[in-house]
């Protein structure tokens, strides 16, 4: 199995969730996280002069999927996340040992 961690825009969630909802895709966790990047947040200027934000709202988008559909889902995430400004964000993949539904006891696959 394999993690899939997403960081992108607010603004993104819905069309991420839409294409990933269009490849069968329904589990996953959401959770609203501050991050930076390469640019280390964004510089604004306004009349009392310069100011940086060095943790920008950011939401991430946690899915675990069996190895085989990693590439899909992968493939689903730019579709839907992409502007292709600074700042459309990250995808990290890592292997995952467990998952076990609680309900049933099933393991592995059979439990995503
Ligand atoms: N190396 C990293 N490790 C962990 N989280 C990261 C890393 N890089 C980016 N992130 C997360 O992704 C968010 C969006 O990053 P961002 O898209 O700005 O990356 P970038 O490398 O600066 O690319 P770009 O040049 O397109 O802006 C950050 O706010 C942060 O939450
Ligand atoms: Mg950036």
């Amino acid at each position: 199995m394999k993690k899939i961690e997403a960081v992108i825009r607010h603004e993104k969630l819905n069309q991420v969730k839409a294409a990933l909802e269009a490849i069968d895709i329904s589990g996953m966790t959401v959770q609203e996280v501050r991050g930076r990047g390469e640019q280390k947040g964004l510089e604004f200027i306004n009349r009392a002069g310069k100011y940086r934000v060095d943790l920008l709202p950011k939401m991430l988008v946690t899915i675990v999927v069996p190895d085989e559909k990693a590439d899909a889902i992968v493939d689903a995430l730019i579709q839907g996340a992409r502007t292709g400004e600074i700042g459309d964000g990250k995808i990290f993949i890592s292997q995952v040992e467990r998952c076990i539904r609680i309900r049933t006891g099933e393991e592995g696959d059979e439990a995503l």
